[in-house]
Formats: structure tokens, C-alpha cells, sequence
């Protein structure tokens, strides 16, 4: 017996398309209900919808055209001050039961949660316009790909979906009839009723909801616009929800950039590596060899979230379910950057940088010199000597990853690509060596699992505090720590060929609080190491923490300014009093975790514990 198919004409930026999957049609309908917009929007995910919706944001003030001879086709928004990152202590897991949220999330009922968003979503989008957006995490059609439908009233996030996913009508004709989705519900929290004017940046200042329903795997984000609140493909979908997905698929979804490392005579490996929020991996991803390593080469598959299956071959194969760069701008210059400076030649949204007078952008580090006047994030006029900060130091940008000169040719491969090693890295102003490889699987479990890292821009909140980040998963893993570590373990258990782990840390400072490590390009040094041990070509000395490479390991041609052996020895140094004050961090975090900790952390700790005279 066949069944009635739905078909439905929507309305597009400038035309219309037919929608036949009927979960979805009914879907948009109650929230169509529930929200009371003036207008509604699919999304086709054509050029010309960017173009009309960047020329619309341009009028009511929420984008600024960039000057188009130096930054064609570009806009900067500036946000309101009160939402210039992820807010953690506002984003929610609402399981059914408290416990499997872990002590590493914000738990709230789900029954609770949905009634107090349907109130606040009520009404939320009066006087504005609906959009309808499809998108892709993966390539489309992929195996390993989800596809997802977003909601908004934010035509600033409309247009960052387009560069940052697979996103339109394409999506839809591989959703099909009956395909599914992750419906993802998002508003700006800033309705326009009784005649209120909108502002440049609409959100909510008083009330915010970031709220993730494992069960149903639904997300309903309220008040505000910025970064992972809003682009819910990213941070909620991809990781948030995901996470369960991997947990109950036999799967991986991490917080890792992946990128090919192919050596002089053309041996090609794939690594993945997981650092927390703005400690590094758009920079690892895209870093280009120093003089002296010539004929190396690094390619780029993606920069913020993997999501790894084991293969038939016994492998782990990792895709990047994004299509686009949210990059941090401070920092981001020709000299520690050049592949994202190149990336950002044109059709960039920037988020809270500064404006030129010639109308480019600007921000801390991308000149040695600072401009001597620009527009600061906020809208002021600001000099070099004013004492504020030009550029928010979470300022990002907005870019398509086919724009990046260093971009893999297996990006897009539905298959995903083989990973050879794991790498996990914090920011540690002292105790982390700066790089060592772990004995066996478990051990690297472990490491990852009770890394700590200091706190960054890219969340609200205190920043250089360190706090335990385990695989640079705390504010992502969407249920309980303590499972997820398990989950771990398990993927190496039943791996046939599992990935070697390393754990790398290029913030050492020495006592004046200089970096100690060059970084940037120079972690091409490091990445060597890791490829050459992949290989089996790489010496080591054995320490308590792993494999260890010696100053004979690293490959120092060309380096400049030198790096002596002395400086190596403190780089590397593994200093028992530092790491029995880490070891009791550890047991602070095994504390929390305890009621679904795997006894094999425990067992770990008691070795490390007595490799260290404990
Ligand atoms: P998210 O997008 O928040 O997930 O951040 P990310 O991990 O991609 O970090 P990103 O590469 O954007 O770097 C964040 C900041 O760290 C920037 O200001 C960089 O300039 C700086 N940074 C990156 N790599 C290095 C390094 O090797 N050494 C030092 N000292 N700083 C680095
Ligand atoms: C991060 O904070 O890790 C980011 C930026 O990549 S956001 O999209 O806001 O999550
Ligand atoms: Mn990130």
C-alpha cells in the first residue's frame, strides 16, 4: 500500500519550492503556531539569498559593508555586549534523569524545560521573520553525515549557516519524504511588539536558554544570537546531541580538528586533535612548515568537530561535519596565520572586531603596529593609547572552508578519511611537557580524559583559570563524563587498528610569563615527531607519563631563533612536586565523576601515583 504524499509550496527569499517531508511540514507549522511571525522563509541556500539577506542586515544596521576593494563581498556585525560568546552556565541537557547528564552539565527537567521555553518562545517572533533552514553536518548523502533543520528569526545566523554548513534545498531533496532530522528551534528572544523598534543586534539581555533533549534529540535555544547559542549545528547539534548518537552508534563526535600531514616522500597520514575553545586548532589545522622542513606539507579537513566511525578495515575514519570556519580573529596574522589570512580574502562575516577608516577590519596581532585610529568593537572611536582592547578578544570570523588555499582534497569524502594518531593538548602555563606519546590506548584515555586547561574568551566567564576539560569535551559532551570516558574505552577495545594518542601543550611560560614554546608553525616540529613515531621512525626516552621525544628526536633545521637544548630540557620537564599537586586535580574531577567512573581511571592513577614516589 502506498502512502499519501504530503507536498507543500513554501516561499523562498525570491520564488518558491516544494517541501514533501511531512514531519518536517508539520513540525514548521507548530512552531509557526507558537511563535506568531510576521513572515515565513524557507531557505534555498543559493548566493542570491546571502546577497539579499547581507543587503536587508545592512539596512537595519546589523551588518556594516566592508570597503569592496579591499574586503569584497564582507561584512562586520557588532554584537551587543551582553552576548559576545558561549554561555555555559545557561546551556542545559534535559535527560529524563538528572544522573545521566553528569556533574559536567546544567541539567534541567525535560517537561519543566519545554514548558517554560513554549512560554518564552510564544509570541517570540512578532513583527519578524521566520527562516526555515536545512542543513547538512557532512557531506550530503554521506553515511556519516545527520542532516538537521534549524529555525530562526536571526538572519545573521541564516547567512552564517550558509558558509559554515551544507544548508538549502539540496538538503532537502536527500532528506526525501520520510527522512529524518534534528529539529533545532532557535530565536533571538526579542520579539517586536506595541511598536518597539529593533536594535542592530536583537537578543535577550535578561534570558537565556540553551536547551538540548537527548530522548527526542531536539535543541530549543532562546535569547541569544552569537556563535554555538545560535548556529545550532555546531556546538549543539554536532557535539551536544551528537555525543549521544556516537555513544549509541559505536561512534566518535569530538571537539578535534583533522588534518593531513604528507611527508618529503610522499607517505600521507591523517591526525585528529582535540584542544579546548581558543587554544589553537584552527592554527594547527591550517599551519604551514617552517623553512628547514621543506617538502613537508599540511592539509586541512577541518578545524573545531570530528566525527570518527570505525571503517570494515578495523580503522577509524573521521569526516568534518562543518563546511565553514567560526574562527577566532585576535591573533590570527600573516605571521602565525597565513592560510586564514589567505582564507579571509572575501566573503567573511567578522563578529566584534574593529573597523578601519578605509572600512577594513582589524584586531589585536594582525599588524605588529596597531592602526592609529579604528572603530572598536563597540561602535567607538578608539587609538592605540585609549587603554581598551579594539577587537573583543572573542572576535571571530566567518568563512567557507572551499576559500582555504591549504584545504584537503578529501574534505568532502563521504567516506572520511583514516586517523593515524589522536592528539589532546591544553593551555598550561607550566606542568605539561610540551609533547609525549601514551604507552597503550588506556593510558592516552586517560591523559585526554583528566587534561585541565585554562579558561578562554570563547565562553563567558573568568578567563586563566584551569580547570579540568577532559578530551576538550566539558562544555560539549552532551551526558555523563564518567560514560564518556567508558565509551572511550570501549572504541579502543573493539578497534582492530587503533590510533596512537599524544598529548602536546605549546603554552609553557617561563617565570616572566613569556611563552617558552614558539608555536604556530614551529608545531610542524612536533607534528613531525608524532608522524615519525606513526611511521615507526622516531626515538623516545620512556618516562612515567609515556613516550618522550629527546632533543635529538625533533628535527631543529632551520630553526630561528634557535631552541637549545637547555630550553628543551624546561619545556620538557615532568617535575614530580607539580605533578603530585596535578594528580590530586585529577582526583578532585575522578570525585565528581565517581558514581560512573571506569575502574580502569582509578587503576591508572594508582600507577601514576607510585611512578611518581607517591
Ligand atoms: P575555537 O574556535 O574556540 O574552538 O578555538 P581554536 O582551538 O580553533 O583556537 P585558535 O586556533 O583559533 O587559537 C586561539 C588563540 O590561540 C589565537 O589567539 C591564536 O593566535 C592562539 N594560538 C594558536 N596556536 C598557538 C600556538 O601554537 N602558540 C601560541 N602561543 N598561541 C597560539
Ligand atoms: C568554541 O567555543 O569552541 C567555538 C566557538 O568554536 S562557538 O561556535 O561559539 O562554540
Ligand atoms: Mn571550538
Amino acid at each position: 500500500m502506498s502512502r499519501a504524499t504530503t507536498t507543500t509550496t513554501v516561499q523562498t527569499v525570491e520564488g518558491s519550492y516544494q517541501v514533501n517531508n511531512s514531519k518536517l511540514i508539520n513540525w514548521v507549522a507548530e512552531i509557526v503556531a507558537l511563535c506568531k511571525p510576521d513572515r515565513v522563509c524557507w531557505c534555498d541556500g543559493s548566493e542570491e539569498e546571502f546577497d539579499r539577506l547581507s543587503a536587508e542586515m545592512v539596512e537595519s544596521g546589523t551588518f556594516i559593508r566592508l570597503n569592496d576593494k579591499k574586503r569584497p563581498r564582507s561584512f562586520l556585525a557588532r554584537s551587543a555586549q551582553s552576548d559576545v560568546a558561549r554561555v555555559e552556565e545557561r546551556t542545559f541537557i534535559c535527560s529524563a534523569c538528572k544522573e545521566d547528564a553528569g556533574p559536567n552539565n546544567n541539567w534541567m527537567d525535560p517537561i519543566e524545560a519545554k514548558n517554560t521555553l513554549r512560554g518564552l518562545f510564544d509570541g517570540a517572533m512578532r513583527g519578524r521573520t521566520l527562516y526555515v533552514i536545512p542543513f547538512s553536518m557532512g557531506p550530503l548523502g554521506s553515511k556519516i553525515a545527520s542532516i538537521g533543520v534549524e529555525i530562526t528569526d536571526s538572519p545573521y545566523v541564516v547567512v552564517n549557516m550558509k558558509l559554515m554548513t551544507r544548508m538549502g534545498k539540496a538538503v532537502l531533496d536527500v532528506l526525501g519524504e520520510d527522512g529524518d532530522f534534528v529539529p533545532c528551534l532557535h530565536s533571538v528572544g526579542h520579539p517586536l511588539t506595541n511598536g518597539k523598534k529593533d536594535v542592530s543586534w536583537p537578543c535577550n539581555e535578561d534570558v537565556k536558554y540553551i536547551c538540548h533533549f537527548p530522548a527526542t534529540r531536539e535543541i530549543w535555544s532562546y535569547g541569544s544570537g552569537y556563535g554555538g547559542n545560535a548556529l545550532l549545528g555546531k556546538k549543539c547539534f554536532a557535539l551536544r546531541i551528537a555525543s549521544h548518537m556516537a555513544r549509541e552508534g559505536g561512534w566518535l563526535a569530538e571537539h578535534m580538528l583533522i588534518l593531513g600531514i604528507e611527508s618529503p616522500a610522499g607517505e600521507k597520514s591523517y591526525i585528529a586533535a582535540a584542544f579546548p575553545s581558543a587554544c589553537g586548532k584552527t592554527n594547527l589545522a591550517m599551519l604551514i612548515p617552517p623553512a628547514g622542513l621543506d617538502g613537508w606539507k599540511v592539509s586541512t579537513i577541518g578545524d573545531d568537530i570530528a566525527w570518527i566511525k570505525p571503517g570494515a578495515d578495523g580503522r577509524l575514519y573521521a569526516i568534518n561535519p562543518e563546511a565553514g570556519y567560526f574562527g577566532v580573529a585576535p591573533g590570527t596574522s600573516p605571521s602565525t596565520n597565513p592560510n586564514a589570512i589567505a582564507t579571509l580574502a572575501g566573503n567573511c562575516i567578522f563578529t566584534n572586531v574593529a573597523l578601519t577608516p578605509d572600512g577594513d577590519v582589524w584586531w589585536e596581532g594582525l599588524t605588529q603596529a596597531p592602526p592609529p585610529e579604528l572603530i572598536d568593537w563597540q561602535g567607538k572611536q578608539w587609538t592605540p593609547d585609549c587603554g581598551r582592547k579594539a577587537a573583543h578578544p572573542n572576535a571571530r570570523f566567518t568563512v567557507a572552508a572551499v576559500q582555504c588555499p591549504s584545504l584537503d582534497p578529501e574534505w568532502d569524502n563521504p567516506a572520511g578519511v583514516p586517523i593515524s594518531a589522536f592528539v589532546f593538548g591544553g593551555r598550561r602555563a607550566s606542568t605539561i611537557p610540551l609533547a609525549f606519546e601514551s604507552h597503550d590506548w588506556e593510558s592516552g584515555v586517560y591523559m585526554a580524559a583528566t587534561m585541565g586547561s585554562e579558561t578562554t574568551a570563547a565562553a563567558a566567564g573568568k578567563t586563566g583559570e584551569v580547570r579540568r576539560d577532559p578530551m576538550a569535551m566539558l562544555p560539549f559532551c552532551g551526558y555523563h563524563m564518567g560514560d564518556y570516558f567508558a565509551h572511550w574505552l570501549k572504541m579502543g577495545q573493539g578497534a582492530k587498528h587503533c590510533p596512537l594518542i599524544f598529548c602536546v601543550n605549546w603554552f609553557r611560560v617561563d617565570e616572566q610569563g613569556h611563552f617558552l614554546w614558539p608555536g604556530y608553525g614551529e608545531n610542524m616540529r612536533v607534528l613531525k615527531w608524532i608522524f615519525e613515531r606513526v611511521h615507526g621512525q622516531a626515538g623516545a626516552s620512556e618516562s612515567a607519563l609515556g613516550w618522550s621525544p629527546r632533543f635529538e628526536d625533533i628535527d631543529w633545521s632551520g630553526v630561528d631563533p634557535a631552541v637549545t637544548p637547555k630550553q628543551f630540557e624546561v619545556l620538557m620537564r615532568v617535575d614530580t612536586q607539580s605533578w603530585c599537586r596535578e594528580l590530586q586535580l585529577h582526583d578532585e574531577l575522578f570525585a565528581k565523576l565517581s558514581s560512573r567512573l571506569p575502574k580502569e581511571m582509578i587503576l591508572k592513577r594508582q600507577r601514576l601515583q607510585s611512578s611518581f614516589g607517591g
